[in-house]
């Protein structure tokens, strides 16, 4: 049984998008390597700006970041924070609002019934975390997919790897039918969206995504180590959130494709961008006994031979479907037009000319963390200071240097998408480069802590949040 609630306007064609690079001017500079020397010899002003770093306010604003709610559409508090810290620091600061396309969470519930009939729910919450504050906080929303579509399947299902096209393919191949069943498919590789698509393409009626602790390398609770927060390794209950619009297709505001989404503007269907099948997220603890129920069903490993299939739980990553074993999938999502707040601040130049963004989005699908992107808000807030140090000197920019705090980055790149298309005849003609900071370790945790991540989406935190 599968319901629809989406939109049902009209199909406009999403993402008619010309940014005709003809305007481009040609004055720049050639990009040359500035120095070879390692480590890089700092000029004074170099130096001014390195020294006004100091870990210990870096602390602090890792600190209030990591205990707000920043969930897209609701964090105008950090927002404004942010502008008023910045502007502190002699940057002109400003709340950027646009109104966007938003999801948000109501309902998401799993059961599965196993073949004697006997119905069981599967657990789809983060536990609070002892020694982690903001894990019990009531203001955090439960686990979800970003733009996924509302509605009830009822269904066998397949495991289907990490559910590529090829992956697909290779099932086909093999005789697999997905008319009508849910797919059950592990996190990695492709981004989120894409998977659900490809599910959906092939015919499932669900989707539900897990983590799997085989994408953690060693840092795992069968290799010893002890699960966040005793240890680096993952919490088995941890659940990657995160947001199922077709990324490839269309990033930005998918109801406001190529335009900036100020409020009153015509809105385009998001059919074509966002999944028609339900989809959750869950842990892997949840996973391991609708994996293992699979054992000695469908195809093996060996018989599918695909990469990255087998994953590190206790089961035979069978493909199934394990006769009568059904799920029952719910999802009903809140569907809303919201403002959005990126915050924009701007250094002027001696030559405006030229201009260069550095920019982290700001927003989280859970209060907490302090990864991704915290570390990197936190790194702005003390750039603003630092840089100030240095207008302390009598120095000004050669080039404009603008700021930029992304809002609903999470659901798509929707906040950054909608500034630059609101501003792309001046980015055209004068934007020379943009860094992006979204994670900035400690330099002392950096070894520690990133071998993790080489693998894993862990942040060295139960961290429930993840993109692309
Ligand atoms: C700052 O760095 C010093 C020196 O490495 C260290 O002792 C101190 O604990 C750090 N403070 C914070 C808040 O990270
Ligand atoms: C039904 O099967 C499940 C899964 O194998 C098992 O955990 C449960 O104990 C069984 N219930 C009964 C009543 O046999
Ligand atoms: C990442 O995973 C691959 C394949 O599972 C493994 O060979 C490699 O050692 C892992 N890397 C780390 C840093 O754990
Ligand atoms: C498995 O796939 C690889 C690469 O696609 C292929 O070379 C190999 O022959 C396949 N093995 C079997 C047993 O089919
Ligand atoms: C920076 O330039 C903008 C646009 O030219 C102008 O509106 C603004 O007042 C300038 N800010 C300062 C501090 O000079
Ligand atoms: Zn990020």
């Amino acid at each position: 049984m599968l319901f629809y609630s989406l939109f049902l306007a009209t199909t406009v064609s999403a993402c008619a998008r010309d940014f005709s690079l003809a305007k481009r001017h040609t004055h720049r500079q050639p990009i040359t390597k500035r120095n070879e020397e390692w480590p890089p010899v700092l000029s004074e002003h170099e130096t001014v700006l390195f020294n006004a770093f100091d870990n210990v306010t870096i602390d602090e604003w890792s600190d209030y970041y990591g205990h707000q709610n920043k969930l897209a559409g609701l964090g105008k508090e950090a927002a404004q924070w942010t502008a008023d810290r910045w502007t502190e620091n002699g940057f002109e600061a400003h709340l950027n609002e646009y109104h966007v396309y938003l999801s948000y969470p109501l309902k998401q519930e799993l059961s599965v019934t196993w073949a004697n009939g006997t119905r069981e729910d599967i657990n789809l919450q983060e536990e609070a975390v002892e020694g982690d504050d903001v894990t019990g906080r009531e203001d955090n929303q439960p686990t979800f997919h970003g733009y996924s579509a509302s509605g009830i399947a009822t269904a066998e299902y397949i495991y289907v790897g990490q559910g590529s096209i090829a992956d697909f393919e290779r099932l086909q191949e093999l005789g697999v039918e997905f008319g009508g069943k849910i797919a059950l498919i592990r996190y990695g590789g492709l981004f989120r969206g894409l998977k659900v698509k490809n599910a959906q393409d092939h015919g499932a009626i669900g989707a539900i995504i897990f983590t799997d602790p085989g994408d953690d390398g060693e840092y795992t609770v069968a290799n010893g180590y002890e699960a966040y927060p005793d240890g680096p390794a993952r919490h088995p209950e941890s659940v990657q959130k995160g947001s199922c619009l077709f990324l490839s297709t269309c990033p930005g505001d998918p109801t406001a494709p190529g335009y900036p989404s100020h409020d009153g503007v015509e809105r385009a269907a998001v059919d074509d961008v966002t999944p028609q099948i339900p989809s959750i997220p869950i842990s892997y603890a949840a996973a391991q006994p609708l994996l293992a129920a699979l054992d000695g069903h469908g195809h093996t490993p060996d018989e599918v031979n695909r990469t990255v299939w087998s994953g590190a739980l206790e089961a035979e990553y069978s493909t199934g479907p394990a006769p009568g074993v059904t799920l029952t999938l719910e999802n009903e999502m809140e569907e809303k037009i919201a403002p959005v707040w990126n915050v924009i601040a701007t250094l002027n130049a001696t030559d405006t000319e030229e201009t260069i963004v550095i920019g982290n989005h700001r927003d989280t699908w859970m209060i907490g963390g302090n990864g991704d992107p915290n570390s990197g808000s936190a790194i702005l807030v003390e750039l603003t200071k630092a840089f100030n140090a240095l207008l302390e000197t009598g120095w000004k920019p050669k080039r404009n240097i603008v700021l930029a705090s992304w809002d609903a980055e999470e659901y798509g790149l929707v906040g950054s998408a909608e500034w630059v298309e609101d501003n792309i005849n001046w980015l055209t003609e004068t934007a020379v480069a943009y860094l992006n900071i979204d994670v900035a370790p400690e330099i002392e945790k950096v070894s520690h802590a990133h071998e993790p991540g080489i693998n894993s989406t862990s942040d060295y935190s139960r961290n429930s949040e993840r993109h692309r």
